[in-house]
C-alpha cells in the first residue's frame, strides 16, 4: 500500500530487508511531561504503530521490537503488570490497529513466562496472519543470552553434535529469517543491551538522542537515507 505522503527515501533492495528497533526513553518521555512512566509505554505503543504501518508501507520485510526484556522484570510490579496489559490490549486491537497492512506477527522469547491469557492471544496472532508479507517480530521476554543458551538445547534436541554457523543460526528464535541489516536505538544510550547479539554480527548501529516516543516517520526516512550512505563490507576490502 502507497505511503500516504511523497517518499524522499530510496526505493528498499535487498540491502536494507530488516530494521530493528530497541524502543527506549518511553519512561524519560512521561517524566519531562510531570506524567506517570505508563503514559510514556502509551505514547510508546501508539510510535510503534505508527513506525510499523510506515515500515510495512515502505516495503521493509523484516521490522523487530524490543518490547520486554529478560531483565525488565526487575522493574516495580506494577508497571510490568501494566506494560502486560498494555500488550494485551494492543493485541486484542491489533487487527484493527494494523487495519489493511499485510503484517505477519511472531514472537521471540520465552513467552511461556508470560501470563497465560498473553500467551493464548500470541499463539493465535501468530496463527492468523501467518500468510502475511511484512514480518514482524515483537521481542516478548527477551534476552539474547537466554537465546542463545537455549540455542544449545534445540541442536541437542536436534541431534547436532557438531554444528555450522548455520545451524546455530537456525536455533535461534529468528531461525530462517535474515538477521537485521540495520539496528535502531533511541533515548542516547549508546548500547545493545543483550539484544540479538547473534544476528547482529553485521548490523550497522543507528543511535539517536531522540526518545522513542518522539521518533516519527520523517526520522525513519533520514535513517533509511542515511543507512544507503553506508558501505558494508562484510570484512571484505
Ligand atoms: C523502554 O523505555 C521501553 C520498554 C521497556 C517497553 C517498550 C514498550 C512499548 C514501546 C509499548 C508496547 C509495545 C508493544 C509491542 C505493544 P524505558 O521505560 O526504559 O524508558 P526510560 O529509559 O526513559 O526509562
Amino acid at each position: 500500500m502507497a505511503a500516504e505522503k511523497e517518499k524522499n527515501i530510496p526505493q528498499l533492495d535487498d540491502k536494507l530487508k530488516h530494521i530493528a528497533f530497541i524502543m527506549d526513553g518511553n519512561g524519560r518521555w512521561a517524566q519531562r511531561r510531570g506524567m506517570p512512566r505508563m503514559a510514556g509505554h502509551r505514547a510508546g505503543a501508539k510510535t510503534f504503530q505508527t513506525l510499523s504501518h510506515y515500515c510495512a508501507d515502505v516495503g521493509l520485510k523484516i521490522m523487530t521490537v524490543y518490547a520486554f526484556s529478560t531483565e525488565n522484570w526487575k522493574r516495580p510490579a506494577a508497571e510490568v503488570n501494566a506494560l502486560m496489559e498494555l500488550m494485551d490490549y494492543y493485541l486484542d486491537n491489533s487487527e484493527r490497529l494494523m487495519r489493511k497492512r499485510s503484517i505477519r506477527f511472531r514472537f521471540i522469547g520465552d513467552t511461556t513466562a508470560l501470563p497465560e491469557k498473553l500467551q493464548r492471544k500470541i499463539a493465535d496472532l501468530e496463527d492468523s496472519t501467518k500468510n502475511n508479507d511484512m514480518i514482524l517480530n515483537i521481542a516478548l521476554n527477551y534476552g539474547a543470552r537466554a537465546e542463545i543458551t537455549r540455542a544449545y538445547r534445540v541442536l541437542r534436541e536436534r541431534g547436532i553434535e557438531n554444528p555450522t554457523e548455520q545451524d546455530v543460526s537456525d536455533a535461534m528464535y529468528t531461525g530462517g529469517f535474515a538477521d537485521p541489516d540495520l539496528i535502531v536505538r533511541t533515548g542516547g544510550d549508546l548500547r545493545i543491551s543483550n539484544f540479538l547479539l547473534w544476528q547482529a554480527a553485521y548490523s550497522e548501529l543507528y543511535f539517536t538522542d531522540k526518545l522513542w516516543p518522539e521518533l516519527t516517520t520523517d526520522d525513519i526516512d533520514e535513517i533509511i537515507r542515511e543507512f544507503y550512505t553506508r558501505k558494508r563490507r562484510f570484512g571484505d576490502v
